[in-house]
């Protein structure tokens, strides 16, 4: 009896608002910079990368209706992250959400499943950099390197692994992880300025593309709309939701907006309006992405690591433009494992602050003062993985990870809205704790269910090594009951001061 209560002890809201009280972490950013933070973050591989084999394996020109359909889930969870937010501001996002709503043992599944979204993130997006670099100095110079140290040994169709033949490591992948990993551990803080320019540079490339890309659209390519389906996920309705899965992707990162609570100048009213502007405008270039995208090549041809450029290369009088997505692709790819890769020591540091990881995840690197152990055991992981995994097989995982996170914050503002239904929130889901709230979970349940049988079975094995690590250090470490008793406040200068 005694260890079930102690698996669904909950931390209080209260303690949440006193940790992030005494925190040193400057409150600099505005509701531009929160927006910007998201969008950094959310423009990246999903676009850049994962459109092409989405359309041309799922869903066909309908890839733009399973763009839509992957906002919607993001939009419906976006609410919901934003009430819990103003709740609860306070680094750890879905992690503190749902430790204080369903307690300590489900806390953990998503600190430890957040893992997957952050660390397996990072290497899908540099998988998807790397493609880009090589087809940047291909276009830009003519310089063309070997398959062998640039390609990903193992490709991943129809749920299996097939080799690749005359690949062996990704090198630029595993490169780019590591220089990121020593910037974020020498404590380079990407400043919101610079943030804001990389982003600046995305969308205006996103948007470069659209408009120049556009006149070679031929209406022909786009018909049929949804191509009759072929067996399995291959086209027709089901394909088109089995693209919307695939393309999720594209969406992650608004909900690292809420890892900035603790650094928002008004986080009450900044962080929704960040959460949903950043999706909304991301929203609006995806769709217009992929249909341009489908229009200038057909969708058959369109499986290519580096889509974008690939397609444009069939049209004479383009290779400006190439180019220019090519550095875009680059930039902002580099700014998405960069936003990852610094919000997975925030969520290491919460959970160690918790107790449910070991303190030297929360201790600062005597002279960066920056959490170097998780910094290095992240980087370390994200660089082994994007070497030698394929992007759909790391981008599918992603998702997955992150979808369950997404169903757990749906189900916190329900539980809260019963629980504590008097505490001040800034922002409330519209239309109440129900509609939304549901839909949003049904439709991560749905995403979830549909994205293969290995894939679930992965997850499901990623949350069984969590649970073991969980019963052998987080439950006899956990501070939570210490947290009933006493004061938390961790003395000064303990945490980092990130400005994103
Ligand atoms: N949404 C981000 C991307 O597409 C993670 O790269």
């Amino acid at each position: 009896m005694a260890i079930l209560r102690n698996l669904f002890r909950k931390k209080s809201i209260d303690v949440s608002a006193e940790q992030a009280e005494a925190s040193e972490m400057k409150r600099t950013l505005n509701a531009f910079d929160l927006t910007a933070l998201g969008v950094g973050c959310i423009i990246g591989t999903g676009i850049f990368v994962l459109t092409g084999s989405a359309a041309a394996r799922f869903a066909g020109p309908a890839i733009a209706l399973s763009f839509v359909i992957a906002a919607l889930v993001s939009l419906f969870s976006a609410f919901s992250y934003a009430e819990m937010s103003t709740m609860i501001p306070i680094a750890g996002s879905a992690y503190s959400y749902t430790i204080s709503s369903l307690g300590e043992l489900f806390g953990w599944i998503i600190g430890w499943d957040l893992m997957l979204e952050y660390l397996v993130g990072a290497s899908t997006v540099a998988v998807g950099w790397s493609a880009y670099v090589v087809g940047f100095f291909a276009d830009a110079f003519k310089v063309n390197f070997s398959k062998a140290t640039t390609g990903t040994p193992l490709s991943y169709t129809d749920e299996k692994f097939v080799r690749v033949e005359g690949a062996y490591i990704n090198i630029p992948a595993i490169f780019i992880c590591l220089a990121v990993t020593t910037i974020l551990v020498v404590g380079i803080r990407e400043s919101a300025t610079v943030n804001t320019v990389v982003v600046f540079i995305k969308v205006l490339v996103v948007i470069l593309f659209i408009t120049g890309a556009a006149k070679y659209v031929d209406t022909n390519n786009l018909k049929p709309f949804i191509p009759k389906n072929e067996g399995g996920s291959k086209y027709g309705a089901i394909g088109v939701i089995r693209g919307a899965q695939r393309v999720f992707f594209a969406y992650i990162g608004f909900d690292a907006v809420s890892t900035a609570a603790q650094e928002a100048k008004n986080p009450q009213r900044d962080l929704p309006l960040g959460i949903i502007l950043s999706l909304l405008i991301c929203t609006g270039l995806y769709i217009a992405t992929s249909i341009v995208l489908c229009g200038i090549m057909p969708y058959t041809k369109l499986d290519q690591p580096n889509p974008m450029t690939y397609a444009l290369r069939a049209h004479s009088g383009t290779r400006w433009l190439q180019i220019l997505v090519g550095v875009g692709a680059v930039a902002g790819l580099t700014s998405v494992i960069l936003v990852l890769l610094l919000s997975q020591p925030r969520l290491f540091m919460a959970m160690a602050n918790d107790g449910l990881l070991p303190p030297m995840f929360s201790r600062l690197h005597p002279k960066f003062k920056t959490p170097f152990y998780p910094t290095i055991l992240g980087g370390v992981i994200t660089a082994v993985l994007s070497g030698f995994l394929p992007v759909d097989l790391l981008g599918d995982m992603t998702s997955v990870g992150t979808l369950f996170a997404f169903f757990f914050v749906n189900v916190s503002v329900i539980i809260f809205r019963h629980v504590d239904p008097h505490r001040h929130r800034a922002f409330r889901v519209p239309l109440g704790p129900y509609i939304f709230p549901v839909l949003g979970s049904i439709i991560a349940i749905l995403l979830i269910v549909i994205s293969g049988k290995s894939t679930i079975i992965r997850l499901v094995a990623w949350m069984g090594i969590g649970l073991v690590v969980y019963a052998f250090y987080g439950y006899k470490h956990s501070k939570l009951p210490e947290f009933q008793n006493q004061s938390v406040v961790q003395p000064k200068g303990h945490e980092e001061q990130y400005s994103v």
